[in-house]
Order: structure tokens, then C-alpha cells, then sequence
């Protein structure tokens, strides 16, 4: 494999600063990773960037429900996340924030070249509007009944019932997710960059080896519709940056984030001395990727080759998309505790158990990854402890004085591990990890089969065998050397402890330690117990309780979720008969008729209120599913719904002419 030296800049896409960072953005995060240690370790000059996506609506409104600003909101989630990538040793050489005065200047920047090259157009739109919250609203915090199958709460944009796309003037019923009010529809201006005018530096760049082959196939598509105008302006009130000479216009969160990875950059270049128009120039001769997920392909490769080329800049040499993570073959769900955050995770286990089994998994493709629980366990127990770290704890404890013998004792097999290198390089190059990790695994059995045909444990109790047994010991950490330089993209922080362990830097494709002295062997990584993992489950369960997500609408401290409320079911009954209740002062005793065969017997606490006779034969509302309640008088099968202040204030809740016992109440 050629290996001549590459300047090469690498991104992660930017996480939203307004929640926290969880194993499904990981996968991104340690896949990245993984790559730019790979290349930094073959010697290439390779910067990774990143930074907190920190504008939009949903971060004002959450800094607002704080009662905070949201430079308070976004500095604490900067923090919160700099300290979980830490964790998971993702190494960025720079993390940094939009809201910052480099990404100003280059978003200013671009968008005067877009604007000055004609590109930019006014038009003006009907849009929802928040009357109370004067504000408008994006399609996100507006809901409504789907105008296609009819499901209620449903956002403005897409239904999760029926999954079809729409407007959100479409929605019946439509409501403001911020202030409960009705929204009007009103107009006003906005300004839009003219996409349609870069089809043919996006038709020719995409079709330039620059993508994957799915995703390739997404373009073409979108192509075939053709491409539409993008909004780049939002109105006050917004947290972002006022575009130039427009008051009250601020650019839209799209149009700053992906300006974010320049000004990260940037912002490392002015630490360090770093040529920025050599990566960013026009005609750069550095490589520029990107990592992203599935979701996030049209702003990548649409938006972004468009505005930094309309603003004569480079654009990407190549977008590299991942696909969604699963646990257990289905999507993260709070209720089954699979949506796990990174700070919960670290709590439970080691942050390498899960960069090795990412890499074992992840291939090039976009198709989903899931992380099969049982799976994991098995892969990092078996194959990484108990096949790979094995290799050197089976051979150090006969390394007498640390000593390592003067030569190998079979240099064919050394060789042999030396020379796969190539394929393997040639597969994390590719972010074909999980071949890469196979290669690798393959070669660990045979270092274990080595081991297990010359015997070592017999070797050290037979007189005059003490060379020999230095020196199969001594081939055996060699091969360990040679793989933990292979995994060393992998397993970051494994290095150091090897580093450490054997007095010398780990390379890729190394020369052997001959004849040289380590330090006694620690053990390096424990196996994993299941228990750890039903913790983090349950764990990731109890994180529900604190309502973490961000809701749009003030809350009250002892509101419950819909889901809470969804669960109680409210019926129409009749009362067919009320009575008094011997030596209770408040009870009467109804027999309700809720549809079903058998009448409820329910103890209500309106005596004061209601005669017998004034309810019998009347319709109220009840609580048709409260579990059963032993009273002093006899078991409660339910509630009725009253409402006032008490004693003779009480008045049931009645339902209208036509409703009839059994009804459900929505
Ligand atoms: N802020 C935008 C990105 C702006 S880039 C200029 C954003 N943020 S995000 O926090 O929602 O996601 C950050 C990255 O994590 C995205 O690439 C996204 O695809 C990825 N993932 C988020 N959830 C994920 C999974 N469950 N599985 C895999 N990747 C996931 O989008
Ligand atoms: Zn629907």
C-alpha cells in the first residue's frame, strides 16, 4: 500500500447542545475516531474538529423554560459533552461551539459570497405564528390530528402513525407546541439561496467518487425532483446570528453548523499555527471529510458543497455516512432502558468494551448497527480478553527479570503478522472496520495457538529449558506488540497501559524488542459481567423518572406526560342505583352500569351534595380502570369524576344527551 504523507482534516457532525450525548451518537463519534487515529498513526499530518451545535428554536425556548440565557444553556451542555467524548477517549484536537466569533466571520463570509454571486433571493412565505408567543413557529413545535389518518398530536411536519409527510397548515386542529394557542397563518420575508443554480458542481462532484453508492443513489433521486430554494432566514425572536444589514433576520441553525467545522478549525489553526487556506483554499490539495449519519445527508452533501463553493471555497473531498444505531435489533426506547446515555454507560463499564465492539460491527455502508446486548458481552469477553489480551498474560508470567531473549524465536510467523498489515491498514482505510477487527482476531488465534503448541507452563517446570522458554514467551509478546499496534486505533487507552507494560512505544508494523527489559504485567481489561449490564438497563429506565426532554411548553414540577395520562381510562356510566352507607359520613354506595355484564360497585365521597334519589338513573364520567380498592364498606371498582370545592359545592361530572354507559371519553 502507497503510504506517501496526507494533509487530511477530518469532522464529526456537531451535536445539539441542548441534550446530552447518548451510545447512539457514539457510533459516529468512535467511528471517526477510530479513522484519524488510523491515519495520525501511519504518519499523516490529520486534524479532527468538532463542536456544539448551539443555535436555533429549541435551544432558546429550553433556556427560556430554564429561566436562563441560553449562552448559560449552551456553556453547561459544552461542558457536559467535552467531559463524556473525553471519557470515551475520542481525541479531538479542537471542540468548539457555533456560537462563537469565527463561526460569525465565516458565516457572514459565506453568505456575502453567496449573495454577491446572486445566488441569495427574497420571497415571501405564509407561515404558522405563535399569537401568544409571538413568534413563528417551525414545523416541530406545532401539532395537531394527522390530515391523513387521523392520529392526534402529531407534529407539524410527519406523522409517527402513519409516517407521511405534510405541511403543517395541512394538520387539523393544529396547536402551539410552546403555547398551547392556535396558531395564525402570516406572512413575511425571507431570504433563500438558489440551489438550482449548483446542480452542476453537485451532479459533477457526486458523481466523483465522493460518496457511498446508497447515498449516491438518495441524490439522484432528490436530482430527479430538482432542487429547491433554501430558506437560510428565520425571524426574531431567534437564538442564532443576525444576518448582516437585515434586522430582525437571523440565519438559520443549518446555514451556521456545518460553517462550524471552518470555524473550529480556524480557531485551531490560530492556536497552533496552522495554515488554514491550505485546507480551506480553493484549490486545497488537503483532504477534507466528513463524518455523518443517514439523517443529516441532504444538508451535507446538498447545502454544503453549494454554499462553500458559491463562496469560493473547496469543497468536501468526501462525505462518509453511517447508518442509526439499534440495541437489541430496535430503535433506543427509554421504556426498555436501551436509551443509553454516554455518562450512565460510564458509570457501568469501560468505555473500550464499546469502541471494540462499534469496530467490530461498523462496515462502509450506511445500513444500521445494532448492538446485540448478549452479543457484546460475548465478543468482548471472549475475543478481546480472552483471546487477545490473553496472549500477553500467558506469556509474561515466565518472563523471569523482565528480560526478553536476544532474537525471535520465529521470525516467519513474526513476519507473517508484519505482512498482514497492509490488508488491514487497507480496511480501516476504508472504514471497513469490522474486516479489519476479523483480521485481527484471526491473527490473535494463531499467536494463541502458537503459545499452545510450544508449551510454555510445561517448558518452566523442565530443567534446562530456561532460554527456550524466554524465548517462545518473548515471540509471544512480540506478536501481542505487533496487534496492539493494529488495534491501537481501536483501544487508545489499552496502549498506554501496553506502552507502559512493555517500556515501548506501540507502532504500527514495529521492529521486534529483542533483548530488551519490560515492566511486571497488570492485568488489562476485566471481563464483562452481565450484572453490569442490567444495571446500565435499569439505570437508563430510572433516568425517565426526571422528565430529561425538552418540552416546549412550561411545565408544571407535578405534571405528568401524556403517556401517564394516556393510560387511565375514562367511560361513561349510568347509575343505576345509590344508597347510604351504614356509619359513613360522606359515602354513598352506586352501582354502575359501564357497559359490561357485571355493574361496578364504586364508594363516592358526595353525600353532601347528591340524595340517592337525585342520582339514580343519571350518566357520570369514571375512572373505568383504578385498580380495586378494599374499603372499611366493601372493595371500590372504580371512580366517579366530580369536581368543587366539597360538601354541598360537588357537582358530578355529567356527560351530554346521547352518551351511553360503556362510552370511552378521549
Ligand atoms: N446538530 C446536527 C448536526 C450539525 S452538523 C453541521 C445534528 N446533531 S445531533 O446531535 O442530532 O446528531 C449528531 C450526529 O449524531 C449526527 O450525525 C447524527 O446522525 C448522529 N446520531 C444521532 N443519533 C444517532 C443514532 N441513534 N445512531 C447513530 N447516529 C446517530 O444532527
Ligand atoms: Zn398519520
Amino acid at each position: 500500500m502507497t503510504n506517501s504523507k496526507r494533509k487530511i482534516l477530518v469532522t464529526s457532525a456537531l451535536p445539539y447542545a441542548n441534550g446530552s450525548i447518548h451510545i447512539g451518537h457514539l457510533v459516529e463519534y468512535i467511528q471517526t475516531d477510530i479513522w484519524v487515529r488510523f491515519q495520525k498513526l501511519r504518519g499523516h499530518e490529520c486534524y479532527y474538529v468538532c463542536a456544539d451545535d448551539a443555535h436555533g428554536t429549541p435551544i432558546m425556548l429550553r433556556a427560556q423554560k430554564e429561566g436562563i440565557k441560553p449562552e448559560e444553556l449552551i456553556a453547561r451542555f459544552q461542558t457536559e459533552h467535552q467531559a463524556d467524548f473525553a471519557d470515551f477517549a475520542i481525541g479531538f484536537d479542537n471542540y468548539h461551539s457555533t456560537h462563537s466569533p469565527e463561526n460569525q466571520y465565516f458565516s457572514n463570509l459565506i453568505y456575502k459570497g453567496l449573495s454577491d454571486g446572486g445566488h441569495v433571493e427574497r420571497r415571501t412565505i405564509r407561515q404558522f405564528y405563535d399569537p401568544i408567543k409571538e413568534m413563528f413557529l417551525p414545523d416541530r413545535f406545532i401539532r395537531g390530528e394527522c390530515p391523513h389518518c387521523g392520529a392526534k398530536d402529531q407534529y407539524g411536519d410527519s406523522c409517527e402513525v402513519c409516517s407521511k409527510t405534510y405541511n403543517p397548515t395541512e394538520l387539523k386542529n393544529p396547536k402551539s407546541a410552546v403555547s398551547g394557542a392556535t396558531p395564525i397563518e402570516k406572512e413575511s420575508e425571507h431570504l433563500f439561496v438558489n440551489l438550482s443554480n449548483f446542480e452542476s458542481l453537485l451532479r459533477e462532484w457526486t458523481s466523483s467518487g465522493s460518496l457511498q453508492p446508497e447515498v449516491l443513489h438518495k441524490l439522484n433521486e432528490w436530482f430527479k425532483v430538482g432542487l429547491q430554494a433554501w430558506d437560510i432566514s428565520r425571524n426574531d425572536p431567534y437564538f442564532g446570528f443576525e444576518i448582516p444589514d437585515e434586522p430582525g433576520k437571523y440565519f438559520y441553525v443549518w446555514l451556521d453548523a456545518p460553517i462550524g467545522y471552518m470555524a473550529s478549525f480556524k480557531n485551531l489553526c490560530d492556536r497552533e499555527h496552522i495554515d488554514f487556506d491550505e485546507f480551506w483554499g480553493a484549490d486545497s490539495q488537503a483532504k477534507l471529510y466528513h463524518f455523518i449519519g443517514k439523517d443529516i445527508i441532504y444538508f451535507h452533501t446538498l447545502f454544503w458543497p453549494a454554499m462553500l463553493s458559491g463562496a469560493g471555497f473547496r469543497i468536501p473531498s468526501a462525505v462518509f455516512v453511517h447508518g442509526f444505531l439499534t440495541v437489541d435489533g430496535q430503535k433506543m426506547s427509554k421504556s426498555r432502558g436501551t436509551f443509553i446515555n454516554a455518562r450512565t454507560y460510564l458509570k457501568h463499564l469501560e468505555p473500550e468494551y464499546l469502541r471494540y465492539y462499534f469496530a467490530a460491527k461498523l462496515g462502509n455502508g450506511v445500513n444500521d448497527v445494532d448492538l446485540n446486548l448478549d452479543d457484546f458481552l460475548q465478543r468482548v469477553n471472549a475475543d478481546l480478553v480472552g483471546k487477545f489480551v490473553n496472549i500477553a498474560s500467558r506469556c509474561a508470567r515466565f518472563i523471569t527479570n523482565g528480560q526478553l531473549a536476544p532474537e525471535l524465536a520465529n521470525a516467519t510467523l513474526y513476519q507473517e503478522f508484519i505482512d498482514d498489515g497492509d490488508a488491514i491498514a487497507e480496511a480501516y482505510e476504508s472504514r471497513d472496520y469490522n474486516k479489519a477487527v476479523r483480521d485481527i482476531m484471526a491473527l490473535a488465534a494463531q499467536a494463541n495457538q502458537y503459545i499452545d503448541e510450544q508449551k510454555p507452563w510445561v517448558l518452566a517446570k523442565q530443567e534446562g529449558k530456561e532460554a527456550e522458554l524466554q524465548a517462545v514467551c518473548s515471540q509471544g509478546l512480540n506478536l501481542f506488540r505487533v496487534l496492539m499496534g493494529y488495534l491501537a486505533p481501536i483501544l487508545p487507552l489499552m496502549v498506554k497501559q501496553v506502552e507502559e507494560f512493555l517500556a515501548a512505544p506501540i507502532a504500527w508494523q514495529p521492529e521486534p524488542l529483542l533483548a530488551h527489559t519490560i515492566n511486571p504485567f497488570k492485568p488489562l481489561m476485566m471481563r464483562i459481567n452481565k450484572k453490569q449490564i442490567d444495571a446500565m438497563i435499569e439505570d437508563s429506565k430510572e433516568s425517565l423518572a426526571t422528565p430529561p426532554k425538552p418540552s416546549a411548553a412550561p411545565v408544571a414540577a407535578d405534571a405528568i406526560g401524556y403517556e401517564d395520562f394516556s393510560k387511565i381510562e375514562l367511560r361513561i356510566a349510568r347509575i343505576v342505583k345509590a344508597e347510604h352507607v351504614e356509619g359513613a359520613q360522606k359515602l354513598l354506595r352506586l352501582s354502575l352500569d359501564v357497559g359490561e355484564e357485571k355493574l361496578r360497585n364504586v364508594f363516592a365521597g358526595i353525600k353532601d351534595a347528591y340524595t340517592p334519589e337525585e342520582l339514580t338513573g343519571r350518566l357520570t364520567v369514571m375512572v373505568a380502570n383504578l385498580a380495586p380498592r378494599e374499603m372499611r364498606f366493601g372493595v371500590s371498582e372504580g371512580m366517579v369524576l366530580a369536581a368543587g370545592p366539597g360538601k354541598k359545592d360537588i357537582f358530578l361530572l355529567s356527560p351530554d344527551e346521547g352518551a351511553q354507559p360503556g362510552m370511552r371519553v378521549k
